[in-house]
């Protein structure tokens, strides 16, 4: 008994003792830690990312950064191809040049082995050609950045013209981008518009899918807004504006491959709409998608458009080319004062917001079957399809007795035209869609008398009490719960 209780006071000590020696370790790695702060110093890479082949400084631009702050600072040459000829390092430049592009034999740098080689706390893009100030005003702004907790990027300008702050929308599932000007609170910016030099935390940007991509700014603020990043122009002088290109000609050539490289940029980021609001009344859009003379871009699977499949709306580019195909077979059947109404979704999106539903694929419109010989266009393609002077094709469909008139002969956006008849008042047709539970017979009533609404931006000819006669098609509620085409509801 007495032996046991001995057994346990060894035990206890030992215990103790284990404990004593945990706590004194640990008291000594926080020591540690705390003077290894105080005496860390802010690590950063500089990485040249935008350059073009024929006409460039980077070599120089090298040396300088060395000169200036020190041989021991990483330097990394992001290019999206080799570069001829090839650049011309003294020894003491000797760099890391990344490639990215693709050769089946060839090394390729990924973008996550250029992070991989990043050791540095902070990443700076510097322009091409970029010469600093001196090297307390660059220490100045590491500093700063790094102890700033405002923003997840600083912007400081390389040219002459100062930065400016924009404010930037993305909606993903409408493949748009907005770009809103405004002044003031520079530390709460979208986009930063000019000659700058971007820097960012190594941690921040590997947390971008594509941190490599250009134009830089482009491509590193629109990541940031869909994140809800925003970024801080350091208005500090820190570089010396920039000198322009080496060649004259250089200019003209850049331009071109800037506007390339954008193009590309918002088509790696499908975006297909860009907005430009300068102010509260007046925008300007520019489209990235199909055209008159590209291809339609998206299919039907089960019916419905892939797009929808993948959680988005209708591309910006195919609602345009069915406004416009709209527009103009609204314009030709008033010229033959022909009777004729919105249909289905089109009547819908009209009711709901005077244009077509934002993720529908067509534009429906009803006609009485006896005003077809007002128009000739529908006589004609009532034979054989054709083009008509304006470029638009028409052509009477496989499945029925309607027609379609597409926008181009290669985009195939269409319009959709139903003839109708009246049967001892009834409306009814000689075809009809099995899977749109929306496609039944209704009063003549409602077209006596024809009512206009808004859609398009423009007046056209609907049934009267529309809303009766969407719920008559649609169920009760239709205009106020959107729903998609396969019923599922909208959110
Ligand atoms: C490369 O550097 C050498 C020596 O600095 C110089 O003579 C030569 O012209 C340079 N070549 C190019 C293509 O810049
Ligand atoms: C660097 O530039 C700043 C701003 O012009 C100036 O105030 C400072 O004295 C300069 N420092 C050195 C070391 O030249
Ligand atoms: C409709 O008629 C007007 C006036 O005659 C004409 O200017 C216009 O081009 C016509 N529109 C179409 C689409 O045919
Ligand atoms: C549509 O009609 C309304 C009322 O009749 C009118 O105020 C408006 O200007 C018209 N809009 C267009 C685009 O013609």
């Amino acid at each position: 008994m007495k032996c046991f209780r001995k057994k346990k006071v060894v035990l206890c000590l030992l215990i103790c003792n284990i404990i004593f020696v945990i706590i004194l370790y640990c008291f000594l790695q926080t020591e540690k830690v705390i003077t290894d702060n105080v005496r860390k110093k802010i690590t950063y890479t500089v990485v040249i990312r935008e350059f073009e082949e024929f006409d460039h400084d980077v070599p120089q631009t090298v040396r300088h950064i060395h000169t200036v702050l020190g041989n021991d600072v990483p330097i990394f040459i992001v290019a999206d191809k080799l570069t001829y000829p090839r650049m011309n390092f003294s020894n003491s430049d000797v760099q890391s040049i990344f490639i990215l592009d693709f050769e089946m034999d060839g090394k390729i740098s990924t973008d996550t082995e250029i992070l991989n080689a990043i050791s540095s706390d902070l990443v700076i893009f510097l322009p091409d050609g970029t010469r600093i100030h001196n090297k307390s005003v660059f220490e100045r702004l590491i500093e700063d950045f790094f102890h700033s907790k405002l923003s997840q990027a600083f912007a400081v300008k390389t040219g002459n013209d100062n930065l400016r702050c924009t404010g930037m929308d993305i909606n993903l599932q409408r493949w748009r981008m907005k770009i809103t000007t405004f002044d003031g609170s520079e530390g709460h910016c979208d986009y930063i518009e000019g000659d700058q030099a971007i820097l960012i935390r190594t941690e921040t940007l590997s947390m971008l899918p594509s941190p490599w991509s250009v134009p830089l700014t482009w491509s590193i603020y629109m990541q940031f807004v869909v994140r809800r990043w925003k970024s801080f122009v350091y208005t500090p002088v820190v570089f010396v504006p920039r000198k322009g290109f080496k060649n004259p000609d250089s200019m003209k050539k850049f331009q071109h491959v800037k506007q390339k490289r954008e193009n590309s940029l918002l088509r790696k980021f499908k975006i297909k709409e860009v907005v430009y609001k300068t102010d509260a009344d007046h925008e300007k859009k520019f489209y990235y998608g199909c055209n008159r003379d590209s291809e339609q871009c998206y299919s039907l699977i089960n019916d419905i458009p892939d797009f929808l499949h993948r959680g988005k709306w209708t591309p910006p580019c195919c609602l345009r080319a069915l406004r416009e195909t709209a527009d103009y077979v609204f314009d030709i059947f008033s010229n033959y004062s022909m009777r004729y109404w919105l249909e289905g979704g089109s009547l819908l999106g009209a009711a709901r917001s005077g244009d077509i539903i934002p993720w529908d694929i067509s534009v429906d419109i009803g006609i009485y079957m006896e005003d077809i010989p007002k128009c000739q266009q529908l006589v004609k393609t009532g034979n054989y399809e054709f083009i008509d002077e304006k470029g638009f094709l028409w052509e009477k469909a496989e499945e029925g007795e309607f027609y379609r008139v597409f926008y181009s002969v290669t985009n195939r956006n269409y319009i959709q035209i139903f003839p109708f008849y009246s049967k001892n008042g009834i409306m009814t047709k000689d075809f009809w869609f099995k899977s749109h539970k929306q496609d039944v017979e209704f009063p003549e009533h409602f077209l006596k008398p024809l009512s206009t609404i808004a859609f398009i931006g423009k007046n056209v000819s609907a049934p009267n009490h529309v809303q009766e006669f969407l719920e008559l098609k649609f169920g009760q509620g239709a205009i106020d719960n959107p729903k998609y085409p396969n019923g599922v509801s909208v959110y």
